[in-house]
């Protein structure tokens, strides 16, 4: 039985009775998808206990972003996820941000570029809020998608520089069968945005072939960033071959890369990427 807690005492409270079982944890925003579902799965591997944290926070979006119309979806998320969570932590913004709250946390190394040039706010709010959600279970291990692959080194980063003795795991995205990957920002598409958005996966696949062929990574980005255009993209915020542990610029691939993107489909931001 899934014991949902709102409070950071009572998650501790509820933890105190499970260790010294070891611990994992999930934190997702919700409106959860099996993409989610197969994090809390890793996190079994790892762990005999997992805590899921549903909290939609608001430091990670910028004023002119889809904070109030992000699903919140608590009821379905908690049938979404059966027993398979043994606690559920859905906190108020007033427990994570309780009055007078004055901190944020800034990672650099990987956070550098492609996201940041686009939501600069972005990865402070992750981190100040993983962070929160870190020390207040204190797991030992978290689970994060490599659908959000530049927030998974900032998580590794930031669990690193301060010292939190947790193991973070990165998880591999989930698709729909034509290589959609899977997000909960895909319930805002329309039945011919959802076709352009299949497009996506297939021109990062294209850009990888290029980039393994003819070495020039610089035309493998551009050619994608033009296939975005032509397959009905309304905009793209970037295509990018870089170091798949740093996210530094690459001109050659000598050791293991990753190709990242980012792109609208009418209003809504897709974001996907794949190994190299
Ligand atoms: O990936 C997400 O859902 C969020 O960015 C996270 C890690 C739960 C922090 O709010």
């Amino acid at each position: 039985m899934t014991q949902v807690v709102t409070t950071v005492a009572e998650l501790r409270a509820a933890l105190a009775l499970l260790k010294p079982a070891r611990i994992g944890m999930v934190p997702t925003m919700g409106a959860l998808h099996d993409g989610h579902v197969s994090l809390v799965t890793e996190a079994k591997k790892h762990a005999d206990h997992v805590v899921v944290s549903i909290f939609v926070n608001p430091t990670q979006f910028a004023p002119n972003e889809d904070f109030d119309a992000y699903p919140r979806t608590l009821d379905a998320d908690l049938k979404k996820l059966g027993d398979a969570a043994a606690i559920v932590f859905t906190p108020t913004a007033r427990e994570m941000y309780p009055e007078g709250f004055a901190t944020t946390i800034t990672v650099g190394g990987p956070s550098a570029g492609l996201e940041t040039d686009f939501r600069p706010h972005f990865f402070a709010g992750v981190a100040t809020v993983v962070a929160k959600l870190l020390i207040a279970a204190l797991p030992d291990i978290a689970v994060f998608g490599e659908k959000d692959y530049q927030q998974l080194l900032v998580v590794k980063q930031l669990v690193r520089d301060l010292g939190l003795p947790i193991r973070i795991i990165g998880a591999p995205t989930l698709r729909e069968a034509d290589g959609l990957a899977l997000s909960s920002r895909n319930a805002y598409l329309s039945a011919d945005e959802r076709k352009i958005a299949a497009s996506l996966n297939a021109i990062l696949k294209d850009a990888i072939a290029t980039a393994r062929s003819t070495g020039n990574l610089r035309a493998a980005e551009a050619t994608a960033i033009e296939a975005l255009w032509n397959a009905g993209f309304a905009h793209v915020d970037y295509i990018a071959i870089r170091d798949a542990e740093s996210l530094d610029h690459v001109t050659a691939l000598e050791r293991p890369a990753r190709i990242l993107a980012a792109a609208k489909v009418g209003k809504t931001r897709l974001i996907d990427n794949m190994a190299i």
